[in-house]
């Protein structure tokens, strides 16, 4: 057999009637597999008459790390018996750890031709699972190996439990933004009813979208905004029809409890779980605050949250572009020119940016330049 040749040695199977260690335990579907690294031979000498765990031990003898490496990808052993020489044995340890999975808890068992205080240490430091001492006895081995896959099977029943929980966390998560993205539908068409402005509210969010995406926001933020963006109206409800589809401009006192949309939209959506339902609160809240500070509520530049900065350009924008119970449309040209003009007055000036160059190439379902 050539040096980094590996040696299968497999030990005899139970006498009949026997169930391996593992089934008689309810430990293990299949044998337990052992990579034994042995450069000399003395270690598999002893070990591999000794029907360790009962026979349910299946053995692989190599002889160099270079070998071991490959059987472990190989064969995925349970655990792992070392002795090398022990720079050569530490070598391989952090070999192994790099070569097995993160979450994975392989035992790695170093053992020493006598007791050293510092490479017991050093080698326990680099993850071995133990450190056993020669001469030391079957029994021993044995006790400590049954120990050992005993804490991997724990591990790995421990790992997958943890990746249910996971899986089971996730599609709740899944369930309850379902819910609330068909929540924000039905509280989108609350509001069009109610405000008489068609399609405003969806148009709102599909350039919302897409001032997100110029800006270079995640697309799932982006599809956030545009979900979360019908709602930025919502506190419209409240307000009186005699103010609301009043056909003239509103008087100073009109225009104070019409101003009240913003915090009864918030109000109406406050206290949600739903990553999607707060943003629209926050949308609701902050939509006619202005980049100079000059807006409903007085916030100014970044301590406007972002999402509401580029729903108030797209509302705006929207809003100009179409009928109004108190005037007609404005043509698109005169409504980028007004939007050109207030950046970096009402509008953040990055916004106006992201908005501009949305503009300038095709939109579905918006009023870009190239459709109007
Ligand atoms: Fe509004
Ligand atoms: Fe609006």
């Amino acid at each position: 057999m050539g040096q980094d040749e590996i040696d299968p040695i497999v030990t005899p199977a139970p006498r009949s009637g026997e169930a391996p260690l593992g089934r008689v335990q309810g430990q293990h579907e299949h044998w337990l597999r052992c990579l034994v690294v042995d450069e000399r031979g003395e270690l598999l000498s002893r070990v591999r008459p000794a029907n360790l765990l009962d026979g349910a031990l299946m053995l692989y003898a190599t002889e160099t790390p270079t070998a071991a490496l490959g059987a472990f990808e190989l064969w995925q052993p349970d655990v792992v018996l070392v002795q090398l020489e022990v720079a050569r044995a530490l070598d391989l340890l952090s070999a192994l750890r790099a070569l097995g999975e993160p979450s994975d808890f392989l035992p790695v068992v170093i053992l020493l031709s006598r007791e050293d205080a510092q490479h017991r240490a050093e080698a326990l430091a680099s993850g071995a699972a133990d450190v056993i001492v020669g001469p030391f006895s079957i029994s021993e081995l044995d006790s400590r190996l049954r120990y050992l896959v005993r804490v991997r099977h724990l591990h790995a029943r421990l790992e997958d439990q943890d990746r249910k929980l996971e899986e089971r966390v996730c599609q709740r998560s899944h369930h309850l933004e379902q819910v609330a993205l068909s929540t924000i539908d039905r509280l989108a068409q609350v509001g069009e009813f109610r405000d008489f402005t068609d399609e405003h509210v969806r148009r709102v969010g599909k350039v919302a979208r897409g001032i997100a995406n110029n800006l270079g926001l995640a697309a799932d933020v982006a599809n956030r905004i545009e979900r979360a963006a019908p709602l930025h109206d919502l506190g419209k409800v409240a307000i009186p029809d005699r103010i609301l589809l009043k056909p003239g401009p509103l008087t100073e006192d009109e225009l104070a409890i019409m101003r009240t949309h913003t915090t009864i939209g918030a109000r109406i959506l406050e206290g949600s779980d739903s990553a999607v339902l707060q943003l629209a609160g926050t949308i609701a809240q902050y939509h006619h605050e202005r980049w100079d500070g000059r807006g409903y509520g007085g916030l100014a530049g970044d301590s406007i949250p972002l999402a509401a900065r580029i729903v108030a350009v797209a509302d705006v924008f929207d809003a100009l572009t179409h009928d109004r119970p108190y005037r007609r449309a404005w043509h698109v040209d005169a409504a980028l020119d007004l939007i050109d003009f207030e950046r970096g007055g009402c509008f953040d000036p990055d916004v106006v940016d992201a908005f501009q160059l949305l503009m300038a190439g095709p939109l579905e379902g918006a009023n870009s330049r190239s459709v109007a």
